[in-house]
């Protein structure tokens, strides 16, 4: 009987929790209302979770938006469901591939031929923890993509985002950016699957992708001053998307449903983490703001030395340049 009555109890109460909890992440919701129509917005991964939601969003807001995704069946379904959502028939898929060099500056190249004007570009894809290391041409993965691969698109853009002035450059990092208390350059590439083939490590090649994020950020922001093109960089929470599936798969198969129904309550919806990404892309009062690094719809401080460390950023800048063969 009181083993019932506490089970009741207890369940009662984490129930409790959970909906306040719930209630919380709906308090940093983006406000602006703004519209953009004449405007393009290019996203990178927004075929699903976190790009698919900002691009949708931005639809609906009248852009034309540009999604930027690797695999063309999963890109075109993308489009298609924007279309049929927001009513807005403006909306291209172009495959790009940010494990490719080749891929990135094709893409370009296209974007720079037909596209007049890009008014935004959400630098959102990313991958953590993937069972492969290396990117076709030898980087190792998540500094593939997540660093190197948007450093190399948004220069090879450069030159046009300036020419649509006022334009903003937005990246997605994360809070795991605090994991590393020094950028590792000796190790920024490691190619060495050994390294590279436990968790822990795989761990520490993201948390320095999204701090690399960061730095590239800050960079930019200050090669860009005294230009209407704004960059900032943000970190949209803990989110329950796609990008967790190489280390949900690790788990035995029967908790698997356990840790999907707990993640779900905890965890921001897609539509809920894409917030931050649109606040950044549209909010009239992040017109003028640049080099910040915002969460939950607002700016916040950066939590370690190395994240605001410009000598850092701009070694950062330079290794990159190398490494994507941009003089
Ligand atoms: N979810 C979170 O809790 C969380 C927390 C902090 C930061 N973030 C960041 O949020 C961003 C979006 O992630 P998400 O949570 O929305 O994950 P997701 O649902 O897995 O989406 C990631 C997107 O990136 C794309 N992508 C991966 N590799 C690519 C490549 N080589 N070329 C082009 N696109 C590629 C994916 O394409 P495919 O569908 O083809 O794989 C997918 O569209 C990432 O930068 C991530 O680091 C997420």
């Amino acid at each position: 009987m009181w083993g019932s009555v506490a089970i009741v109890l207890v369940s009662a109460v984490v129930m409790l929790l959970v909906v306040k909890h719930r209630t919380s992440l709906k308090k940093h919701m983006c406000q602006s209302k703004a519209h953009l129509k004449g405007k393009t917005v290019l996203v990178t991964g927004a075929n699903c979770g976190i790009g698919y939601e900002t691009a949708l969003e931005l639809a609906k807001r009248q852009a034309r938006v540009i999604l930027a995704c690797r695999n063309i069946e999963n890109g075109e379904q993308a489009a298609v469901k924007i279309r049929q959502k927001s009513g807005n028939q403006d909306i291209i898929f172009l495959q790009l591939d940010l494990e490719s060099m080749v891929s990135i500056r094709l893409f370009a190249e296209k974007i720079l031929e037909f596209e007049p004007h890009i008014d935004v570009l959400l630098n959102n894809a990313g991958v953590m923890y993937p069972e492969y290391c290396a990117t076709e041409d030898g980087f190792e993965l998540h500094m593939g993509v997540n660093h190197l691969g948007h450093f190399l698109l948004t220069n090879l853009l450069l030159e046009r985002l300036k020419e649509s002035q006022p334009s903003r450059i937005v990246t997605v990092s994360s809070l795991l950016y605090k994991n590393c208390d020094q950028f590792d350059f000796d190790n920024m590439n490691s190619k060495s699957e050994a390294r590279l083939s436990t968790q822990p490590n795989r761990h520490v090649a993201y948390c320095q992708s999204k701090l690399a994020n960061i730095l590239f950020t800050r960079e930019l922001a200050r090669r860009l001053s005294g230009t209407r093109v704004t960059a900032n960089v943000l970190s949209p929470g803990m989110v329950q998307t796609r990008l967790g599936r190489h280390s949900l798969r690790k788990l035995p198969f029967a908790l698997q449903p356990l840790v999907y129904v707990v993640l779900s309550l905890l965890f921001k919806t897609p539509w809920e983490g894409a917030q931050t990404s649109i606040h950044c892309a549209l909010a009239e009062e992040m017109e003028e703001v640049s080099g910040a690094f915002v969460r939950d719809c607002q700016q916040a401080q950066l939590l370690t030395d190395v994240s605001k460390d410009e000598h850092v950023a701009r070694k950062l800048w330079d290794v990159s340049c190398r490494l994507v063969g941009i003089v």
